[in-house]
């Protein structure tokens, strides 16, 4: 059977950059036909200035949202990073195949390092190391499929890079493991700033649309979106970046195509208002779930902790293994 891998990052509240890019196929598509594990990787949100409180407030706060998008743990294992040893014994291993190099080209770096460094700070080592992490989330579990927005492209491929690698010198030890992305939405880009991604944490909040927002806050951020300067509807990604990602949003909320529903419409403000409304109601039954479950704490600790078991018990053998196949003693 198909394995299928991916996490979230408990940086900020969860998007509907997150949840069109990623979380609604892991819903909708790769529980039902894979062997899936998505994980709330809280190890990862440490590589830049954060409080911890924060940390764990949001790791909860994904982990609930994950169950009320539809994640069913009687068909996947949804779990956190840090429950399970295996990712961070994994990573040191491929430190040791990966170069320094392969790290500093890394796009994502380098954007938030540099910002880091405009912002005065100083940039963590672990940083610099992420996608390594990140090849162990994915190693670990003999991961077929990744499905991912597009902004983890460049990682993915860092991820089958070690694994080929690996497998050369040390014998055949990994899977080596493909992204998959959306056919629409794999990059939804900031309502403000239509040239920027819609990230969890983006200095343009106002263009940014949570998961958890209330439907008149949506709509209102949907309505005051950047268009372009032209006046009729078309699907044109780099003319009409703001329109296209409009046409794109609206696209995978209603299950249309986004270079059809450019010919619908006349002008800017009705294609808002039928975007702004079908973002609500795709967004209507999560957010009525994530109430349910946040009157049930216990429910969603106990998803947990039988996640992180079922996930180790699948790491451990494939993580032995690599400590054995690239020279460690075995313990017993
Ligand atoms: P993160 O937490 O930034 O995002 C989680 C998922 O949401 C997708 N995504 C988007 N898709 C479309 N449009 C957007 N604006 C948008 N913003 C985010 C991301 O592509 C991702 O699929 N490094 C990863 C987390 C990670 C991971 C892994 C993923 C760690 N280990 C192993 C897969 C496998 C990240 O920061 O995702």
């Amino acid at each position: 059977m198909t394995r299928v891998f991916s996490g979230v990052k408990p940086t900020g509240h969860l998007t509907l950059g997150n949840y069109l890019g990623a979380m609604r196929r892991w819903v909708g598509v790769d529980q039902h036909r894979a062997e899936a594990l998505f994980c709330i990787v809280d190890l990862h949100a440490l590589t830049v200035e954060h409080d911890p409180a924060r940390v764990r407030r949001l790791s909860r706060q994904a982990a609930t949202v994950l169950l009320a998008a539809g994640l069913d743990p009687e068909r996947c294992t949804v779990f956190v990073q840090s429950h399970v040893d295996e990712h961070a014994r994994l990573s040191y291993l491929l430190e040791c195949v990966a170069t320094d190099g392969e790290m500093r080209r890394m796009i994502q770096y380098r954007e938030k390092a540099g910002l880091e460094r405009a912002r005065g700070g100083s940039v963590r080592l672990s940083l610099l190391t992420y996608p390594v992490l990140m090849a162990a989330d994915i190693l670990a579990y003999r991961t077929d499929e990744v499905p991912v927005g597009d902004d983890q492209t460049q990682h993915v491929e860092l991820a089958r890079d070690l694994a080929v690698r690996f497998n050369q010198r040390y014998g055949h030890t990994f899977v080596v493991p493909r992204a998959t992305h959306p056919e629409v939405a794999a990059r939804v880009m900031n309502l403000k700033e239509p040239a920027s991604k819609m990230g969890k944490s983006d200095d343009f909040g106002p263009g940014i649309v949570y998961v958890l927002d209330e439907p008149d806050v949506v709509r209102k951020k949907v309505m005051r979106a950047v268009t372009d300067s032209g006046r009729d509807v078309v699907y044109d990604r780099a003319g009409r970046p703001g329109v296209a990602n409009l046409l794109e949003i609206l696209a995978a909320c209603t299950g249309g195509n986004p270079s059809d529903l450019g010919g619908v419409y006349e002008s800017y403000g009705a294609l808002k208002k039928d975007t702004a409304e079908a973002v609500v109601e795709v967004l209507r039954p999560v957010q009525a779930r994530h109430k349910e479950l946040c009157a049930d704490p216990g429910y969603v600790e106990g998803v947990l902790r039988d996640g992180a078991e079922r996930a180790r018990a699948m790491a451990r053998p494939t993580v032995d293994a690599a400590y054995r196949a690239i020279g460690l003693l075995p313990a017993s």
